[in-house]
């Protein structure tokens, strides 16, 4: 095996221009399709798996502990289609979910039950409003019913489903991938709709709402262009849309487990196109909104392979390999080096579908290799990003953050083989090692299973060493680690 030993300095120039990591580029996208929301979060009050109000403990367990922000919810394609009033009171009304297989949509899981779900996370709300198929008043109407306290008639139907208190809502999307399954409109359509439907996204009380635009699904430049000269000055951010497709291909995408070596390579140069993506949409949006007052919403990103052999094609159920933790991990630092413009990135989706935080069978669950890099990644949140000299060669990457007086490093080796000898310089002497955990795989495909549902997953660094302002740390092949130290004041 050649090793090879790259130093990284970390120096923070007196001047060196910084911005915060908003936690909420760790957010999460929970969309009514295959087995996300129901059995992956929801199995009813009367289900004999363990709930707390009809969702499942071990799922908000497991979400807690990752911090998760603010969940995204319901749709994607599913929210140009959703009528909410369906979704509240005693009397559900199914309807059929016309883009995840056809099956149908019981309505149980609505809006009460989502903000039940955010209480127990302890997260933010972000809604996504339907303008595909919708009416400005089914949109008002709904933030109506949502927001506002005193009487009137949307307030008075909450009041009597069980809800008197309001709601907050942080953050409300006008229409998704409106340039496809939300409606196949051209960006001037869109942009004219889009001014017109958050008009009535009204802030009610001491409710403040960022309302977000539909942006542009990955490289349409000229869709970012159009929407921000036109409606700009009416949002708070725009959204963006990649996937990473091993391919590129979505009439073949690749399976997520029996892939070769050249497939690992592919998967991870398809994602970091992220990067090149972020900078030439940033600079679009430069133009029209220079100081950066709108911000990108990354609001859906992940990896989208071949669904798993023997399940529903509708479902998008794909397992989630160490592959999987690599792009998670190289995502979130193309966010951490962008925060200055992306305020907001949710990862698609939650629990079951594409890349997952959690994968269930009936009552069992694993974390897959994605869920750890978001645990080893939990100390950035809101923390303030420190700009690196130096670099760990072609397959390495880093990220460091500051928060609460100690330095969070966060490494990745993207190689197969070999291992990367890195060594990290802080700003002064370091007096204690706060975490040091990292997670590899056996192989290029190791992944967790129902029978071996550790088999990626945290592992104290071993031969971590600490020489005064050093770090020096051994990256095995396919790996992430994260260290946290604080130093002598
Ligand atoms: O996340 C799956 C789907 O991908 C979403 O519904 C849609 O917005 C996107 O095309």
């Amino acid at each position: 095996m050649t090793i090879l030993s790259q130093n990284l300095t970390i120096s923070v120039a007196p001047n060196a221009s910084t911005h915060r990591i908003d936690r909420r580029v760790y957010g999460q996208f929970a969309e009514h399709l295959g087995r996300c929301v129901y059995e992956g979060l929801w199995v009813g009050p009367d289900s004999e798996i363990p709930n707390k109000n009809g969702l499942r403990k071990d799922s908000i367990a497991a979400l807690r502990q990752i911090k998760v922000p603010v969940v995204r919810w319901p749709g994607g394609c599913f929210a140009d289609e959703y009528h909410w009033l369906k979704g509240v009171g005693p009397e559900r009304q199914p309807m059929v979910n016309n883009h995840w297989g056809g099956v149908i949509e019981p309505n149980v899981f609505g809006t009460h039950e989502y903000f039940e779900l955010l209480n127990q996370l302890d997260a933010e709300a972000y809604i996504n409003g339907n303008l595909g198929s919708g009416t400005v008043q089914e949109m008002t109407d709904w933030i109506e019913y949502m927001t506002l306290e005193s009487t009137s008639p949307m307030a008075e139907l909450r009041k009597s489903h069980g809800r008197v208190q309001p709601w907050k809502i942080e953050f409300f999307g006008v229409g998704n991938e409106n340039w496809g399954c939300g409606g196949n409109m051209p960006p001037e359509h869109y942009a004219s709709l889009y001014r017109q439907y958050q008009t009535y996204v009204r802030n009610y009380g001491d409710n403040h709402i960022q309302k977000i635009a539909c942006g542009p699904n990955a490289d349409d430049y000229d869709w970012t262009n159009v929407v921000m000269a036109s409606a700009g000055e009416y949002m708070d951010m725009l959204s963006l849309h990649y996937y990473t497709i091993p391919t590129g291909d979505f009439s073949a995408k690749g399976p997520a487990l029996d892939f070769d070596e050249q497939e690992w390579h592919d998967t991870l140069a398809q994602t970091r196109r992220m990067e090149e993506l972020i900078s030439r949409h940033s600079a679009i949006m430069d133009i029209h909104d220079p100081g950066k007052r709108v911000g990108l919403a990354v609001d859906e990103w992940g990896t989208w392979y071949d669904v798993e052999p023997g399940t529903n094609p509708g479902f998008l159920f794909q397992q989630n390999t160490i592959r999987d933790a690599l792009v998670a991990a190289i995502n979130l630092n193309i966010f951490h080096r962008h925060a200055d413009r992306v305020r907001m990135a949710n990862i698609a989706q939650m629990v079951n579908v594409l890349q997952a935080m959690l994968l269930t069978d009936g009552p069992a669950l694993i974390k897959t290799p994605t869920y750890h890099v978001f645990d080893l990644y939990s100390d950035h949140q809101d923390a303030d990003y420190v700009p690196t000299v130096g670099d760990l060669g072609e397959q390495g990457d880093c990220t460091v953050s500051h928060k609460d007086d100690a330095y969070t490093i966060s490494l990745v080796n993207a190689g197969l083989d070999h291992e990367i000898g890195a060594a990290v310089q802080l700003p002064g002497q370091i007096s204690e090692v706060l975490r040091a955990q990292g997670i590899t795989g056996a192989t290029h495909t190791s992944h967790n299973t129902f029978d071996a549902p550790d088999a990626v997953s945290p592992a104290d660094l071993d031969g971590l060493r600490v020489d005064g302002r050093h770090l020096r740390v051994t990256l095995p092949p396919r790996s992430v680690a994260t260290v946290r130290v604080s130093l002598v004041e």
